[in-house]
């Protein structure tokens, strides 16, 4: 079975590499030229652990390659998956489909045999059905190509592993041979006895929002307690731990700090609450409107700690900020909570310079106003307060005193509460953090 994959990002040249990694023959597709001439040097675009290797391996075996051409796809392949992205479209809550209607409408005109359409990418529900009728009408084959929805839930940072060997499967499609096409793409993974549920077009595309949603709940419902620890002087933490013991709760998503950011999460709760609501049925998830608020409130919250640390002006201040991606083993900056405070404390005056293991590019390229250190304890020179924003390994690992030495004040703002506050207070630290006394 020949596979192809549309759109090579973090989702779609994972999803490649895995793929050829397990045994199939694999083409992907990017209408970035660019991209494409680094993959197929052996270059993953982005940061994501243990991918380079497996990208070597794959391209030498010489079952992968990249290629711009959507008609060699069409021609090469049994089953296309589309991995393209759904990003918010400006202005709008709304998700924006143009990525995934161009690269339907690319392929679907050069598909000239029987095939099976697979969709991937995070989509508003009803998005699959009318893809199934548009791909029909502009495919040479017609009625013999197939669309099925198969959802991804692969957390960077474990992208391999999330996709070698997932929690489950969820297949959507509306015939048995869709079925058989699907169990037959992914017969390795299967065979390690992954459940698989299979169901309905729109069952399967809801199957992802509710899963984030479920999942951007969680954090807030612990963010929203942290709100409530604040003004009663309770300690969030062992709030947390104590409702963690409760099986039914589970300890897994209920770290409280400042929230979930990323390519995900934020903009599909964003997206679902719109959908919904074109669906008449609005107040059904009315409720992800509060989990927003209560996401964002904790950027601004963490803003304020630094802001009182320096006696309620940050102008003129030095602000040390550990740490730029969304979450750490990522290099993703998109709806990054650390960025964004930093980004804040600069508007209101401060110089703030940022430290991350891996995301300085990124930071970099939409932040020009923010200066860069070369390590934490480099960003740390001078500084009023240090603020950490992203628990990188290496954050945990730094030594109070150590940073002590190099800073104006030793003022430490933990925003991911990474750090132990007995340690750091210790070594002569004021230690804050939201939520904490
Ligand atoms: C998420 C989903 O987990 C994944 O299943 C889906 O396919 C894509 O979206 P990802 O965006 O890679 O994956 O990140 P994830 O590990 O889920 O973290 C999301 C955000 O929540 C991060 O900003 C993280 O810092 C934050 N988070 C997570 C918390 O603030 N507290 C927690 O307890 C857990």
């Amino acid at each position: 079975m020949k596979l192809t994959v549309i759109g090579t990002g973090y989702l779609g040249a994972t999803h490649a590499i895995c793929m050829a990694v397990m045994g199939y023959d694999v083409v992907g597709v990017d209408v970035d030229p660019e991209k494409i001439d680094r993959l197929n040097s052996g270059e993953v675009p982005f940061f994501e652990p243990g991918l380079p290797e497996l990208l070597t391996k794959a391209l030498e075996s010489g079952r992968l390659r990249f290629t711009t051409s959507f008609e060699e796809a069409a021609a090469f392949g049994d089953v296309h998956f589309i991995c393209v992205g759904t990003p918010q479209k400006p202005g709008s809550e709304a998700a924006d489909l143009t990525y995934v209607d161009s690269a339907v409408d690319s392929l679907a005109v050069h598909l000239r045999r029987r095939a099976l359409v697979v969709g991937k990418s995070t989509v508003p529900v009803g998005t699959a059905a009318r893809l199934a009728k548009r791909v029909r009408e502009l495919a040479p084959a017609g009625d013999d190509i197939e669309l099925a929805w198969n959802p991804e839930f692969l957390r960077e940072g474990f992208a391999v592993d999330d996709t070698m060997k997932p929690d489950r499967m969820v297949f959507g499609v509306t015939s048995a041979w869709a079925e058989e096409q699907l169990r037959a793409a992914f017969r390795p993974v299967l065979a390690q006895g992954v459940p698989v549920k299979v169901t309905d077009l729109q069952t399967a595309e809801l199957v992802k929002v509710a899963a984030n949603s479920f999942l951007a709940t969680k954090i807030s419902y612990i963010n929203a307690m942290a709100e409530i620890c604040e003004v009663t002087g309770a300690d969030v933490h062992d709030l947390a731990e104590a409702l963690a013991y409760d099986e039914r709760i589970g300890g897994k998503f209920l770290r409280p700090g400042l929230g979930f950011g990323g390519g995900c999460l934020p903009k599909d709760i964003r997206a679902f609450a719109h959908r919904a609501e074109e669906l008449g049925v609005g107040q059904a998830v009315g409720f992800l409107r509060e989990i927003d608020g209560i996401n964002r409130r904790r950027r601004a919250r963490t803003v304020d700690l630094v802001v009182e640390l320096c006696d309620g002006d940050v102008s003129g201040k030095r602000i040390a900020a550990l740490g730029a991606a969304f979450k750490p083993n990522s290099d993703d900056i998109r709806d990054a909570p650390a960025l964004d405070v930093a980004a804040t404390l600069r508007t209101m005056g401060a110089d703030v310079v940022v430290f991350d293991p891996a995301a300085m590019d990124n930071a970099r390229r939409v932040h020009p106003e923010l200066e860069y250190g070369t390590s934490a304890l480099d960003a740390a020179r001078g500084a009023d307060v240090v603020v950490l924003l992203t628990e990188w390994n290496e954050f945990r690992e730094i030594e109070p005193p150590a940073m002590a030495a190099v800073v104006t004040q030793p003022k430490i703002v933990d925003g991911r509460h990474a750090l132990d506050p007995v340690r750091w207070r210790a070594a002569g630290w004021e230690y804050r953090a939201l939520g904490r006394p």
